[in-house]
Order: C-alpha cells, then structure tokens, then sequence
C-alpha cells in the first residue's frame, strides 16, 4: 500500500475556537504524519481555485466569504490511505449529524448558519490531494 498525501485544513471557525492543537492531536495520535505546516490567511483567488468545484452552487459565495473571515491552519498530512482515513476521522460535513467520535460530531453543531462552520477540510481523492496542496503549499 502506497503512502498518500492529502491537505488537511483546520477552518477559521477551528483556529478562532482555539481547536487547532485539539484537531492535530487527533491526526498524530491515528498515526499520520505531519509533513508541512503553515497559518494561512487565503485572499479570495486561492479560495476560488481551492473551492472550484462548488462554483455556482448556492452555498459557494458564503462558504469563500466565511474562509477569509480568519486565519486557517494547512497542513499537509502522510499515511497509508490517509485520504480516506482522514475524511473518515472529520466525520460528515454536516457537523450536527456527523457522528461522534469525529472531528465535526465531538466539535460541532447546528450555530444557526450553514454548514460552512464545520472546523476542517480534508481532499476528497487522490487527484484534489495534489491539486489542493500546490494551492496551500507553493
Ligand atoms: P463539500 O466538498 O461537499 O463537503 P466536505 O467539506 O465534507 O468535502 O462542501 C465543501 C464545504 O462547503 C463544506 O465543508 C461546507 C460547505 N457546504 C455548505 O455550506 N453547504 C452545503 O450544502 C454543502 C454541501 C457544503
Ligand atoms: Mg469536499
């Protein structure tokens, strides 16, 4: 089994709730690695590119809107099949029903606003890894 990459965010809702240690503690402690690591505030063109899929889709403005609201922590994350591990360990994407256990069930919830606030990102597949980590990683 090949070790992958992927990027992991920790959200602006995740760092401005000081829950960015709380989630790395939960990366290293499944056994991935921390390869890089950096506090990222994106201006809205990386946003766009990071979020490109979601373009036109009602939620996409305030979810880019809601990523320039702070500071968010990338991190880049190895392990054997850690795409799918890590997507596994954030939970659903929405924070309400995710289950518990995961970071968006033990961490989030229904805060009155769509589901944008759900404290992290993890890349879907092994094509988005690549594609998002020469975004937050250049
Ligand atoms: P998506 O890629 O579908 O979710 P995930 O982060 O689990 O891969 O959507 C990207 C982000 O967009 C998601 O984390 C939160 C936000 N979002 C909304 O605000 N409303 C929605 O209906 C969806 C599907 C996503
Ligand atoms: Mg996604």
């Amino acid at each position: 089994m090949a070790t992958e990459e992927t990027l992991v965010l920790v959200k602006p809702d995740g760092v401005a709730r000081g829950l960015t240690g709380s989630i790395l503690a939960r990366i290293e402690a499944k056994g991935y690695s921390l390869v890089d690591l950096r506090l990222v505030e994106p201006d809205r063109e990386r946003l766009e590119r990071h979020y490109a899929e979601h373009e036109g889709k009602p939620f996409y403005e305030p979810l880019v809107d809601f990523m320039m609201s702070g500071p968010s922590v990338a991190i880049r994350v190895a392990g054997e099949r850690v795409i799918e591990g890590f997507r596994s360990l954030a939970g659903t994407t929405d924070p309400t029903t995710a289950a518990p256990g995961t970071i968006r069930g033990d961490y989030g919830r229904d805060w009155g606003l769509p589901v944008q606030q759900n404290l992290v990102h993890g890349s879907d597949s092994p094509e988005s890894a690549a594609h998002e980590l020469g975004i937050w990683f250049r």
